[in-house]
């Protein structure tokens, strides 16, 4: 029993560095929250989301919500104002990462809301005027409705070559509007969760289950849109910084001591964090399906569209291959889409300075950390998450000299968790589901009290 126990022995769970050690982060670094468009805003009846989550069984809970959270979410897109001067006034930010939602620019196909867009570039303004330099995300996982043919939705949508050309134009309108006062951009947020979670599991809209193979066309869309809207940024403001905010997660395996366990921990890792930026960085998709299968793709105009990497991260992956060698049986123990209030269960942050490490030794760019936040019924947990992970991060920045420059706490506001509904709340600040007001938590008043310090404390 006790050798048993031993060999399935995981990696440490700890730092690998003193605690109390004070780290100073560089002048000018972005201290941040993140949202994204159909999460937070409210009212975006155009957008895929809106007809998904309104499906039986799609979204968690969804119906046992008041009307005003299903309609509204946090109430975000009228609130916006005030929610600035509380980033400003309670949280002392200096920055915001939020995302454009396409179907409330565009709403039918080729009609643009100039409101919407004016709207958009007035919020830029705001927060530029109240300090809070913009990070803006152009695509956050809603799409336009229109962009799909329910009846067949496998040959349209993001299946659809045409998505490039459309991405693109809708990229073309909005992103002159924004760069007066944006000069941080990212084009898409998480393309590996986004293909995965949309495509593999069905979890996201418009709940598609495909087989591994069939998500290469995704992907390669997904990455010819990237490198259009680098471009289009590049073209309206040179000077931007623009990159994708990637979910990176660390595969570790199970047990320390299992040969197997770790070389196919360490193909998971590269194939679901590494492959999306390694393409961006090469011009070169290497794709590998669970079969086995390998494809290789070049995409033109692709190789280095990418001024910095965002590092989305949350958790590590743990893999257990249970029939001894039959790698066919591989499972992936990780909770992540999990319908818990807790999510992510395990506090590591060892792997935030893992997945820091070996993006800026890789990719010789700087790093922002784009998303980093816990769901948790007890606040004083999620300050734990917080101040974990920003230890790792204040190590990495004052102690191993990585070029990370800026961190957006996920999220400003609990907001609608996807197909979690309503149930993970992550927020900085606690979101009434009745009537949209906001509480400031004990999280919030910890993250402020460590930005205005500008110092953290290992
Ligand atoms: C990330 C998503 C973000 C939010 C957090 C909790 O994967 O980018 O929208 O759902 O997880």
């Amino acid at each position: 029993m006790r050798s048993a126990h031993l060999f399935k022995r995981r990696h440490p769970t700890t730092l690998p560095f003193p605690s109390g050690v004070r780290c100073r982060v560089p002048a000018g670094f972005v201290w941040g929250a993140a949202t994204a468009s159909h999460q937070a805003e409210g009212d975006t009846p155009a957008s895929d989301w809106w007809r998904f989550e309104r499906e039986p069984g799609r979204v968690q809970n969804f119906f046992n919500y008041p009307l005003f959270a299903q309609e509204k979410k946090s109430d975000h897109w009228r609130r916006f104002s005030d929610d600035i001067r509380r980033m400003r006034e309670e949280l002392g930010l200096n920055g915001y990462r939020f995302s454009i939602d396409w179907s409330r620019v565009e709403p039918r196909e080729g009609e643009f809301d100039e409101a919407a867009i004016a709207r958009y570039a007035q919020i830029c303004g705001e927060l530029r005027a109240a300090g809070i330099r913009p990070c803006v995300t152009l695509f956050h996982w809603s799409s336009p409705d229109w962009i799909w043919d329910h009846a067949r939705e496998q040959a349209t949508g993001w299946y659809d070559p045409r998505i490039v050309e459309r991405f693109e134009r809708f990229c073309a309108r909005v992103v002159p509007a924004l760069t007066p006062t944006v000069d941080l951009f990212c084009t898409l947020n998480e393309p590996n969760i986004f293909l995965y979670g949309a495509y593999s599991e069905g979890l996201l809209a418009p709940g598609h289950r495909r087989e591994d193979s069939d998500l290469l066309p995704i992907l390669r869309h997904l990455l010819a849109c990237h490198a259009a809207a680098y471009r289009l940024i590049k073209a309206s403001r040179p000077g931007a910084e623009v990159g994708i905010a990637q979910h990176l997660q660390p595969f570790e395996p199970e047990s320390r001591f299992h040969p197997i366990e770790a070389l196919v921990a360490a193909q998971a890792e590269q194939q679901f964090t590494w492959s999306i930026p390694d393409a961006i960085a090469e011009g070169r998709l290497r794709f590998r399906t669970r079969t086995g299968r390998r494809q290789v793709v070049d995409i033109p105009g692709l190789a280095g569209t990418a001024d910095f990497l965002g590092v989305n991260y949350y958790e590590r992956a743990l893999v257990r291959v249970p029939g001894g060698l039959r790698v066919d049986r591989v499972e992936v123990l990780h909770d992540h889409r999990s319908t818990k209030e807790v999510w992510p269960r395990e506090i590591y942050a060892r792997g935030l300075l893992e997945v820091l490490s070996t993006a800026a030794a890789r990719y010789r760019l700087p790093l922002y950390v784009t998303e980093n936040g816990r769901a948790h019924p007890d606040d004083r947990e999620r300050e734990r998450f917080l101040r974990e992970n920003l230890a790792a991060l204040g190590w990495a920045v004052s102690r191993l000299g990585l070029d990370v420059r800026g961190y957006f706490y996920w999220s400003l506001l609990d907001n609608l968790e996807w197909a979690n509904g309503f149930l993970p709340r992550l927020g900085l600040y606690a979101v009434d589901y009745a009537n949209g007001e906001r509480k400031l938590r004990g999280t919030g008043s910890a993250y402020a009290a460590i930005v205005r310090a500008g110092e953290i404390q290992t």
